[in-house]
């Protein structure tokens, strides 16, 4: 018997059940802070897949979306610490981030058509001030506003289904953890079986993807595949019938189809759709995302989170010496009121003329964040020149999203289909 084409599978040959929806079973992941917007998700979805929205400094996106005033109103609130280095007096309004949450998943479940569905992404680093309680006020303000699933992630997330145990919707809405080891899993396992409410899928995020990592230095030590297929093989023994979502460097239909054949049930993908019309990323920002090379790329300690985040070099957010914006923004603030990039600028000297000289180490996530300055991205960034055409201004043509995902469902053979030309070829210009 001859062996299997297997180039010739695509994911379409494969559907996610979840719950009473068969899904496309290609999920685009979160991307904070509005980089996954509500036009992203909502593609996702009308095309029969899952879309995420990020919850990622939600009362700034309200405000910038929805014609709110909460970043204002906290600012002045607190306009007494802003001079200062001390924060710990700076709070969220508990019920201001609740409506900003609500306000951003209502507006786009408002608009959700089509057999998919829509989740939100929930970081758990996102510690602001109080840890507990903002993520009760996300977490609830997302359940209230409709959302069909919410994914945990940056963080262990102990404690976090014991904050929304009593929220009606606690056990329909569906519900997963973003992993990056067996060990993860079982952490989080060991919670969720305390309250008899196990994960609806879990996302198995490995050393290559976007954001904020689940490695140490060590990141180059792990590859995806084998975390997965040790995950796979964890709950087969433990006979858990949990959907497993890898994510991280799945770069083409024939990488995702690889893992659906391995017993995935999805895949979380998200950097091909960074220079897509619909991703939130401002038109230059998505022209130095796709001119990226692999020598441009950094894994880097500069988030206050902690985290390695990676990154692109030419980030206009390194070596800034912005002012820190607590009072405005303080997602990254502990419930002691520190944050790494505080200690950071209080270290740093000031010039002659007493400016701030760039700090060293750390960065604003907040701020730049808010800007569009942190290019983080995942490995293959370099390879999205390969996914589309160059124009003869030397910029690079914007996919839509609807491309993207549909070259994810059905291409083959480790091809990557182009877009139709927005111009000529340059020969045939000339000729004409
Ligand atoms: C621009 C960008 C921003 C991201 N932001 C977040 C985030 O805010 N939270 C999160 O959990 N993951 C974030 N991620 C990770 C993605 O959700 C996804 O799991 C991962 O990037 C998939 O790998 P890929 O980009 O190689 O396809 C981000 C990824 C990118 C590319």
């Amino acid at each position: 018997m001859s062996a299997p084409d297997l180039s010739a599978d695509k994911v379409d040959n494969y559907r996610w059940q979840i719950g009473r929806l068969e899904l496309v079973p290609i999920v685009i992941g979160g991307m904070g802070v509005d980089i996954s917007t509500t036009e992203l998700a909502l593609t996702a979805c009308r095309l029969g897949g899952v879309g995420h929205i990020s919850d990622a400094m939600v009362q700034h996106v309200s405000d910038r979306k929805y014609d709110t005033h909460f970043t204002k109103a906290k600012s002045e609130k607190h306009r007494g610490t802003r001079d200062g280095i001390d924060k710990t007096t700076v709070k969220f309004d508990l019920e201001h981030l609740r409506q900003a949450q609500l306000n951003h998943v209502r507006h786009t479940m408002d608009r959700k058509q089509g057999p998919g569905a829509v989740f939100i992404n929930v970081m758990e680093k996102l510690t602001m001030g109080a840890p507990g309680d903002t993520l009760r006020a996300r977490l609830a303000g997302a359940m209230d506003g409709g959302i069909d699933g919410i994914t945990l992630s940056a963080g262990l997330h102990i404690g976090s289904l014991k904050l929304v145990e009593d929220h009606p919707r606690f056990r329909d809405v569906k519900i997963g953890p973003i992993v990056s080891s067996v060990r993860a899993l079982k952490i989080f396992l060991k919670g969720a079986a305390r309250l008899k409410r196990m994960p609806d899928y879990v996302i198995v995020e490995g050393p290559l993807a976007g954001g904020h990592l689940g490695f140490g230095d060590d990141w180059r030590d792990y590859d995806l595949r084998s975390i997965v297929a040790e995950i796979l093989a964890f709950l087969r023994e433990e006979k858990l019938d949990i959907p497993v979502l890898p994510a991280g460097g799945i770069f083409t239909g024939t990488d995702a189809a690889s893992y659906l054949r391995m017993g995935a049930a999805a895949v979380q993908v998200a950097t091909r759709f960074t220079i897509t019309e619909e991703c939130g990323l401002p038109a230059r920002v998505k022209q130095d995302y796709a001119r990226a090379r692999e020598e441009d790329l950094v894994v880097s300690g500069v988030s206050p989170t902690g985290y390695p985040i990676r990154l692109l070099s030419y980030s206009p957010c390194f070596e800034s010496n912005i002012k820190p914006q607590c009072e405005a923004f303080g997602y990254l603030l502990s419930r002691e009121g520190t944050c790494a990039y505080l200690d950071a600028y209080d270290a740093t000297p000031v010039d002659a003329k007493g400016h701030k000289l760039p700090v060293q180490g750390k960065v604003c996530l907040c701020y730049h964040f808010s800007k569009f300055n942190c290019y983080t991205c995942g490995h293959y960034v370099y390879r999205l020149k390969d996914t589309t055409h160059r124009l003869a201004d030397g910029r690079y043509q914007i996919l839509t999203a609807t491309h993207v995902f549909r070259d994810y469902q059905f291409s083959t053979g480790n091809q990557v289909a182009l877009p139709a030309p927005l111009e000529a070829p340059a020969a045939a210009t000339a000729d004409r």
